[in-house]
Order: structure tokens, then C-alpha cells, then sequence
């Protein structure tokens, strides 16, 4: 794991909207797609900000980009206001010019018998398409990537998962109470992100410090599964100085 420490949220994510940027355009020179995994929550907001801009203001084209989403909620309504369809069309997808169909977002509606092998397919799609170049990540407090909690494995792919109740009381007040949030969701697994050609983790705030010192000097383990990254030879993370304030 490199880390990279800017000086707040806004200039790291300006530099990863910029890297982001330069592989689609280095793509769409030699005709080929640029194949993205994206996360949610607070922290990549503004990397997705960026890149609105870049479309808006420099024509950057997002025609031959593909996306996977890691994760969704279980059960959720596409069309509800905590699903991250919903969350990724506000901030990045109403914005630019992708196809439609090159948008995947784990589907949180599926019948539960139905889960398995939609998660299989889900993979295969990754396969297909070329793998992913790049993985944007944040990290919970637990120490999660995607939804994966303490316990997930090394191999693990996208499966139907439990969360763990720190996860539910951080989205507590975006849920408008414990009670409301799912127990579920539908995630990529650890060995899907590190199948990744490339993995950038965000984090910012003091509130990140102390796990992001665990993933990145703590010994690799299940109970916390952001340090199986440590396993890849082409992994960032994008610090601001609060959440790098625990390194040594
Ligand atoms: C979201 C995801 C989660 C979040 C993590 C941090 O798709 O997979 O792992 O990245 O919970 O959330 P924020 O950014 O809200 O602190």
C-alpha cells in the first residue's frame, strides 16, 4: 500500500478525478472502454464532483466507460432515497453522457432465491467487460471495503451479506433511526476488489484515522478486511492529513 497524503478532501480528490480521467481518455484514444468499480458515501462525492465538471467544462466523454458498483443495500427499491441507484444517478450518472447499459449497480430488488445467481452474473460481467482498471474505494469503521465486514475472506466474491452493527449505527441518521436501516446488502467481495488492476482508497477525517492506520500497519487478518489490500501490488490510499494522522 502507497499512501498519499494532500492536503484536505478537495485536493485529493481532485488528483484522483484526474487520474481517472487520463485512463478514459488514454482509452478512448486507442478505441477501447475504461472499466471503473465506484463506491458510495461521503467520501467519493467529490471525486464524482470533478468529474461532472471535467464533462461539463472540458469534454471529457464517458462513452466508453463501464462501471460496477460495489454494493447496494438488501432489500431496497431502486427508486427509494437510500438506495445508491438513486445516490449514484444524483451525483454522477444524470450528469454525463454514459450509456445507460454500461451502468451496473448490484440490484437490490431481486427475490432472495434469485440472489445467488445474479451475484455470479455480476461477476461474469466484470470478467467480460476486462476486468476492472480501476477501484475507487472508502473504508468503513470496521475496516470494510464494499460491504465487507470482519470475518469476510480473502477470496470472498459478491455475495449477500450482513452487516455489522457499527455499519448500521453509521447510517443510522441518513436511515432517520437504527431500526430503518438494512441488515443487508449485496456486495462485491474482497477477491473481486483485489482482482482490480488498480485500487485507490479514500478517506478523510480524524474519525479514519485510527483504522486507516490499521489497514495500512496492522497485521493482515479477517477482522479487518481493508488489510487484505496490503496483498495488492498497485494500491493507493488517498489520505487527507486528519486521516493519515495516526501513520507512524
Ligand atoms: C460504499 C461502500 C462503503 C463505504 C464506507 C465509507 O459503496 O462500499 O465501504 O465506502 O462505508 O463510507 P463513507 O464514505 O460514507 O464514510
Amino acid at each position: 500500500i502507497n499512501t498519499k497524503i494532500h492536503q484536505n478532501s478537495e485536493e485529493a480528490s481532485f488528483y484522483v478525478a484526474n487520474e481517472i480521467a487520463e485512463l478514459i481518455r488514454q482509452r478512448q484514444k486507442s478505441g477501447k472502454n475504461a472499466v471503473l468499480g465506484l463506491a458510495t458515501g461521503s467520501t467519493p462525492t467529490k471525486v464524482y464532483e470533478f468529474l461532472v465538471k471535467f464533462h461539463k467544462e472540458e469534454g471529457l466523454s464517458f462513452k466508453n466507460v463501464i462501471t460496477f458498483n460495489l454494493d447496494e443495500y438488501y432489500p431496497m427499491a431502486a427508486d427509494s432515497i437510500h438506495s445508491y441507484v438513486r445516490f449514484m444517478g444524483e451525483h454522477l450518472f444524470d450528469h454525463i453522457d454514459i450509456k445507460k447499459s454500461n451502468i451496473h449497480i448490484p440490484d437490490g430488488t431481486l427475490e432472495k432465491e434469485d440472489v445467488k445467481d445474479y451475484c455470479r452474473a455480476y461477476e461474469q460481467k466484470i470478467l467480460k467487460a476486462g476486468g476492472l482498471d480501476i477501484q475507487v474505494l472508502g473504508i468503513g469503521r470496521t475496516g470494510h471495503i464494499g460491504f465487507n465486514e470482519p470475518g469476510s475472506t480473502l477470496s470472498s466474491k459478491t455475495r449477500l451479506v450482513r452487516l455489522d452493527r457499527v455499519t448500521k449505527l453509521d447510517a443510522a441518521s441518513d436511515f432517520f433511526g437504527l431500526e430503518n436501516v438494512p441488515s443487508r446488502a449485496i456486495t462485491m467481495g474482497v477477491g473481486t476488489i483485489l482482482s482490480a488492476k488498480r485500487i485507490i482508497l479514500m478517506a478523510w477525517g480524524e474519525g479514519k484515522s485510527d483504522i486507516i492506520n490499521q489497514a495500512v500497519e496492522g497485521p493482515v487478518r479477517e477482522s479487518v478486511p481493508a488489510t487484505f489490500l496490503q496483498h495488492h501490488d498497485n494500491c493507493d490510499f488517498i489520505l487527507d492529513e486528519a486521516a493519515a494522522s495516526a501513520l507512524t
